[in-house]
């Protein structure tokens, strides 16, 4: 069975597709490599020893989109993951976030639209969430006006979505609203591979930890938290993977209870940035070099998942401790670093 991953050779997208083929499935992954490296697919191949079809795709152009489903009729089913995701640079580029976010959606949407079956798997994100009134945060929880262009690009799409498959009963889509993925393959062949100035906290973490980056810097320790520090659910890629794989299967096998289903994907626990330094300190066998600094303007205090709903009804539950997803992302810092 032929699976189309976009932005196959992303973060997610790499550890997807080798759940993926562990499963038996055979995967074609387009990517415009904006945002990644075709050494990706090498990594890739090393840990599964099977090479993902590829073609370098950008989905804002909607004559190719339909010319790559015309060449490929036996796409079986689609994860999306290939989209723009940094927080900072939507708000100083937002056409770029909903050029980018949205019309590939609707343009990959409107192929799926002529299939017999379509099942789709969207990445979407707890930032939808904003900052929920109840924790832990369950599927169920209003969604809020986004603090981003980024983050509303997840809302619309989701929207967008749910609209669709109201008229195309032939399209099963589930969103999954990601937590914070962090960790790589216990192989260190793939792992996260932030262009420039990490923006998220563990590879910032991990570069200060090698030399990369000169001292982190900790966004503010006055929040009403344990220790005044932001409280985040961070889930190992690996994890988050293997729900992509289990949330499709989900539809393959018809087991969906409609044809739009949203699910959390976390851990179910909470952890402050005081506690995931620690957690490196702990596996790294060494201090990380920080300092506090004011607030990040946007930062929720706190988001975690209530896990319930994709434990008892998807079947998946996240098995990796933070530290050992930090353990992963530090092993992976240091073999990127020797190449
Ligand atoms: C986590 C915590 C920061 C960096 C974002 C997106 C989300 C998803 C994951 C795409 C916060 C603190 C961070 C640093 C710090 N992205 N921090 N110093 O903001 O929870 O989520 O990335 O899907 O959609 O919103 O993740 O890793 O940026 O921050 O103190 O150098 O670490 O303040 O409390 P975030 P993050």
């Amino acid at each position: 069975m032929k699976i189309l991953v976009t932005g196959g050779l992303g973060f997610i997208g790499s550890h997807t597709v080798v759940e993926l083929q562990n499963k038996g499935f055979e995967v074609i992954v387009i990517d415009n490599l904006s945002n990644s490296s075709l050494d990706v697919l090498d990594g890739i191949t090393a840990i599964t020893g099977e090479k993902p079809l590829f073609q370098k795709l950008d989905l804002r152009e909607k004559n190719n989109v339909s010319a790559f489903f015309k060449e490929h009729p036996d796409i079986a089913g689609v994860i999306h993951f290939a989209a723009s995701k940094a927080v900072g640079e939507s708000v100083e580029k937002p056409l770029l976030y909903y050029e980018n976010n949205i019309s590939t959606l609707v343009y990959l949407l409107k192929e799926l639209a002529t299939k017999e079956n379509a099942p789709f798997i969207f990445s979407s994100s707890c930032t939808v969430y904003g900052q929920a009134d109840k924790l832990p945060i369950t599927e169920d929880a209003p969604v809020k006006k986004a603090e981003s262009p980024y983050g509303n690009t997840k809302q619309i799409g989701e929207e967008i979505i749910q609209d669709t498959c109201k008229v195309h009963q032939n399209i099963k889509a589930i969103s999954l609203r990601y937590f914070n993925p962090i960790g790589a393959h216990e192989s260190a062949n793939i792992g996260e591979l932030p262009i420039g100035v990490p923006q998220n906290l563990v590879p910032f973490i991990t570069q200060t930890g090698v030399g990369i980056r000169e001292q982190l810097s900790v966004f503010g320790d006055d929040y009403p938290t344990e220790d005044g520090t932001c409280i985040r659910d961070y889930i190992h890629v690996v994890d988050l993977a293997k729900a992509h794989v289990v949330a499709l299967e989900r539809l393959i096998d018809n087991k969906n209870k409609s044809n739009y289903e949203v699910f959390n994907v976390g851990t179910g626990t909470g952890s402050s940035v005081l506690e995931v330094i620690n957690s490196f300190e702990k596996v790294a066998g060494k201090p990380l070099n920080y300092k506090i600094v004011n607030r990040r303007p946007g930062d929720v205090i706190a988001a975690y998942a209530d896990t319930a709903k994709a434990n008892d009804e998807l079947g998946w539950k996240a098995k990796s401790s933070l530290d050992e997803a930090m353990d992963s992302a530090w092993k992976w810092e240091q073999k990127v670093r020797e190449k």
